[in-house]
């Protein structure tokens, strides 16, 4: 992993000064996006080789001190924040320092490992937000329940299982402990056993945070929610229960009533719920980011990988589009999890007789319209079968009208099976589903409805059993509330990945959109809220039940994640029959399968296949799986593209707005073998091979997955891979034009007048007579810097110089021959600034562009700038770009600027 250790000035500078109508020339509500909104500025984490890393061990106390020390002896003043103790995990404390040469000095001491910023992050805000107003309020979900159905969780409660024993901390604003449902209490004896309020409520992410014992959630409300989707008591009015209610709690309160919190505070957290004996983590928080590296993500995933289960909310960024992945959900080994729409309508269920199961809820909003009881009649023995009743049924298929007959969903539209079963005198059909959602869909004119494919499998093994099995259909007092015309799809908040490393990110989604939980006692005591922040808490409620049933052991919490993946269910991108699945980018493995997670006997590792873009292509691996059954198992292997995300618009360096579109191109996949009988106990490894969809558009930078299906009877896996159908070094990092400025950008804007600087001009760096670049990065990058040259560098920049007076011209415009390999060679006066991942703009008006303000005359290491012209040279490396190649950067030179 890279250490961030280059910061510069614009870590330094105060916050963004208040710009308000000073640039009047230049559409300026926009200018107030500068990096330095995204972190804190003087404020770095650094991290000290531990002792775990030094051959003659010294103490911690030791390894900081001595950094101390020579910090004291360079003459640099410190505050010390925080201080992170943990040998395991990370040795090291965040500093508030005073001046641009006590950075560069801190970056340069022995024994510094690596040096962040402190980025800030926001609680996600719910996408939708609804207090509610009592048992009849009409934008009730009617059922609090609908979420557990369509993850299992309802199978898992049925059998007792209620997450007993496990301990989850929350990350969040606290909680209302005294909530009648959540414990009615604090500490030992309370589902709420322990926690601490790190920040108190007046703190704003800017503020001091006034830390206490107390965790109680009295303003905010969010971390309440969080608490209750995870642990809300049965018996309450809107019959909702937790999906883990017996699970005891952690609260760690890191945001007050308002505002954001940081990294530091963050990372404290982590470690406390770590030292508190927590199994589960949970983190409903974070920003737009791209990365996989910030501190605290960074200290979440070694968290992870030392057995815990840690997951973190994907983000609500999905309607900006792709790769804009939040952090600390990027963290490499957390869960990062995405949202499922759950609103909720009522369907029906059909009593059954002669199986030990009394009903099975069919998708339809009136009652089918048939009398009687119907023995029923299947179309095939193999519930793994991907085609059933497409063809034409067997001669000696009886006279169907005397049956309800069950089919397996796949391959063929619902008609054209349903037709085949009329031609054989079938007036009535259950069609169980094979994988792709509990849905609404398409059945014609026919009697008909689509059951879950846990449901169908059950009926048949039944009727295979010889059991005599019939089946009603009450016409009255059947209904019972379930999903909405876009519940099983995704929340189109939900955040859309990769990370701009191509990691894997979201891994699952679980139900975040419109769930009703807990809410403080101050402000409603109940509410129905959506996004991420809430799907999170769901999976993690979903670790506690896989932790009951598996057993606690840092083993298992860390095969948890594959495990979830490989279970997951497909999310359409649309409820029409035959739509594509969604891209995987947006839903990770799928839908979180917490029945079949926990009781399947077959495992399949690994749950991701990344293939990286085409200049790191890694097309072919091997997948492993076991039987764990105690007899024989015959697996059959198949391929399911997911659309193919069409991440940037045609034309433009911009990624496309969510929902992003999708193409039908899919990957071409084969798999050796792809049918073979495993005895129990054994296992078997397959090579599966994967090479890019054609016909798509390599400047679309289009990201292509889909499944690997293990279906074996009764049990469906799945292993999920994802690719780029281009080279991610083609992908313009700096925009040359922004839409919503009418600006070519970059450029460098006069602060005092606003306009954009188009000859040499002179700045006093007094009362805000200050250049100001402005940019726009329409992808993320590993790297950028600002440098001052001399006005008559040669140097060949990417982006085209603006238009400037003639007499300049010559002295920047003609190619020069840098050498390669040279970034470093680029003669340079000084640095004035530099940034390790950096996240992209987005469309938003607000922050469709970034600026760099040259607050004042000196270079980023706190030398005075001697007075003189110079240009600003701006340079962003492009993504998998070598940092030592200037090549690999884009590079764009300023008019003449004059330093008194
Ligand atoms: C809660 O469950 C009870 C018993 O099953 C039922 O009578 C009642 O209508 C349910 N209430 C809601 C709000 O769903
Ligand atoms: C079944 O459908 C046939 C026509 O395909 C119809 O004649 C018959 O009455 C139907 N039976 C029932 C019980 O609805
Ligand atoms: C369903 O029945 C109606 C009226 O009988 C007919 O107009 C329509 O075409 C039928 N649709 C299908 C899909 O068979
Ligand atoms: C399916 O199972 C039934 C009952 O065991 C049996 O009678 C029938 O022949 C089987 N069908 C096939 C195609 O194997
Ligand atoms: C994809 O390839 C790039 C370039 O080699 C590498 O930096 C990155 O880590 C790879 N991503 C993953 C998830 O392996
Ligand atoms: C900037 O200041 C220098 C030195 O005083 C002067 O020579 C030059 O003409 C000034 N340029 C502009 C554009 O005002
Ligand atoms: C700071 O950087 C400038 C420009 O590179 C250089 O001239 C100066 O010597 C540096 N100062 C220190 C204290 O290193």
């Amino acid at each position: 992993m890279h250490s961030m250790k280059s910061l510069g000035l614009l870590a330094l500078v105060p916050h963004f000064l208040n710009v308000g109508t000073t640039f009047a020339a230049f559409p300026t509500s926009s200018l107030q996006r500068s990096l330095d909104d995204q972190i804190i500025p003087n404020k770095f984490i650094f991290e000290v080789e531990s002792e775990a890393n030094i051959p003659n061990k010294r103490s911690f106390t030791q390894d900081l001190d001595a950094v101390y020390s020579h910090l004291r002896a360079r003459q640099v003043n410190f505050d010390i924040i925080e201080e992170f103790d943990e040998p395991d995990f990370f040795v090291g404390a965040s500093v508030l320092v005073e001046s641009a040469d006590d950075v560069a000095t801190l970056e340069n001491l022995p024994g510094i490992k690596a040096i962040y910023p402190v980025r800030r992050y926001d609680r996600p805000s719910p996408a939708t937000h609804h207090i509610v107003q009592g048992p009849n309020d009409p934008k009730l979900p009617p059922i609090g329940e609908a979420p557990h159905i369509l993850t299992g969780v309802d199978k898992l409660h049925a059998r007792g299982h209620f997450g007993k024993g496990i301990k989850i901390g929350i990350l969040d604003t606290g909680i209302d402990y005294n909530h009648p449902y959540l414990g009615g209490g604090f500490g030992p004896g309370h589902k709420v056993e322990v926690g601490f309020d790190f920040v108190g409520d007046d703190f704003d992410g800017t503020n001091t945070p006034y830390p206490d014992n107390d965790p109680l959630d009295l303003c905010a409300g969010h971390g309440t929610h969080v608490a209750g989707i995870i642990g809300t008591d049965p018996g309450n009015e809107y019959n909702f229960t937790g999906v883990a209610h017996e699970a005891t709690q952690g609260a760690y309160r890191i945001f007050g009533c308002e505002g954001f919190t940081q990294d530091g505070i963050i990372i404290a957290a982590l470690f406390r719920g770590v030292n508190d004996g927590m199994d589960i983590l949970s983190l409903s928080l974070g920003g737009a980011n791209g990365w996989t590296n910030s501190a605290s993500a960074v200290v979440a995933s070694r968290i992870a990988e030392s057995g815990k289960i840690v997951t973190i909310a994907a983000g609500n960024d999905g309607s900006r589009g792709s790769w804009y992945t939040a952090s600390p959900s990027s963290s490499i080994n957390a869960i990062s999890v995405g949202s499922l729409e759950n609103s909720v309508i009522p369907l029906q269920t059909a009593n059954l007789q002669g199986t030990d199961q009394p009903s099975v809820i069919y998708f339809s909003l009136k009652p089918l319209s048939i009398e009687g009881e119907w023995p029923i009649y299947v179309t095939s023995n193999d519930t793994t079968i991907i085609d059933d009743a497409c063809d034409p049924l067997p001669e000696d298929t009886p006279d169907l009208s005397q049956f309800v007959t069950l089919v397996r969903r796949g391959t063929c539209t619902f008609v054209t099976k349903l037709k085949n079963i009329a031609d054989k005198g079938g007036n009535y059909t259950l069609i169980y589903d094979n994988g792709n959602g509990f849905t609404t869909v398409a059945l014609g004119n026919y009697t008909a409805a689509l059951i879950q494919a846990q449901d169908g499998q059950h009926l048949v093994n039944q009727y295979l059993a010889g059991d005599d099995i019939k089946v009603s259909f009450p016409q009255v007092g059947g209904n019972v509330p379930y999903a909405n015309p876009r519940g099983g799809l995704m929340s189109t908040f939900s955040t859309y990945g990769p990370t701009n490393d191509f990691y894997f990110k979201p891994a699952i989604s679980a139900p975040g959109g419109n769930i009703l939980a807990p809410y403080p006692q101050t402000i409603g005591t109940w509410a129905v809220l959506s996004g991420t922040s809430m799907a999170t808490p769901y999976a993690a409620g979903a670790a506690a039940l896989y932790l009951t049933v598996k057993g606690k052991s840092p083993e298992v919490a860390r095969a948890a994640r594959t495990v979830f993946e490989t279970t997951a269910l497909t999310i359409p991108s649309t409820l029409e029959e035959g739509a594509l699945p969604q891209t995987v980018t947006q839903t990770g493995a799928g839908l979180i399968n917490v029945y079949a997670a926990l009781f399947s006997e077959t495992t399949v590792t690994p749950g991701e296949l990344i293939l990286n873009d085409t200049a790191h292509f890694r097309g072919t691996h091997r997948v492993s799986i076991t039987n764990g059954g105690s007899s024989p198992k015959r697996y059959k292997l198949s391929h399911t593209a997911a659309g193919t995300a069409l991440t940037i618009q045609a034309g433009s360096n911009s990624p496309e707005l969510g929902p992003v579109p999708l193409s039908d191109a899919a990957a071409r996949v084969t798999i050796v073998p792809s049918e073979f009988t495993l005895a129990a106990g054994r296992t078997r490894e397959v090579v599966v091979s994967v090479r890019p969809p054609i016909g798509v558009v390599a400047s679309r930078f289009p990201v292509y997955s889909g499944f690997i299906h293990i279906s074996s009877p009764g049990e469906n896996h799945r292993v999920t891979y994802l690719g780029l159908a281009a080279s991610l070094k083609d992908k313009r990092v700096l925009d040359d034009y922004d839409e919503w400025a009418e600006e070519t950008l970059p450029a460098v804007v006069a602060a005092t007048t606003g306009e954009v600087q188009t000859g040499p001009a002179n700045y006093t760096f007094a009362e805000g007579d200050i250049p100001v670049l402005v940019y726009r990065m329409a992808f993320g990058s590993p790297r950028l810097r600002v440098d001052l040259v001399e006005p008559t560098i040669r140097l060949r920049t990417t982006l085209n110089p603006r238009q400037l007076p003639r007499v300049d011209r010559p002295r920047f415009t003609f190619p020069s021959r840098t050498r390669p390999g040279s970034f470093s060679s680029v003669g340079v006066v000084g640095t004035l600034g530099e940034y390790t991942y950096v996240s992209r703009n987005n469309a938003d008006e607000d922050s469709s562009y970034s600026t760099f303000p040259v607050y004042a005359p000196f270079f980023s290491n706190g030398t005075a700038i001697p007075a003189g012209s110079y240009r600003l040279l701006l340079r962003a490396l492009r993504v998998t770009g070598n940092p030592e190649r200037q090549e690999d950067y884009e590079s764009w030179l300023s008019p003449v600027i004059g330093v008194p």
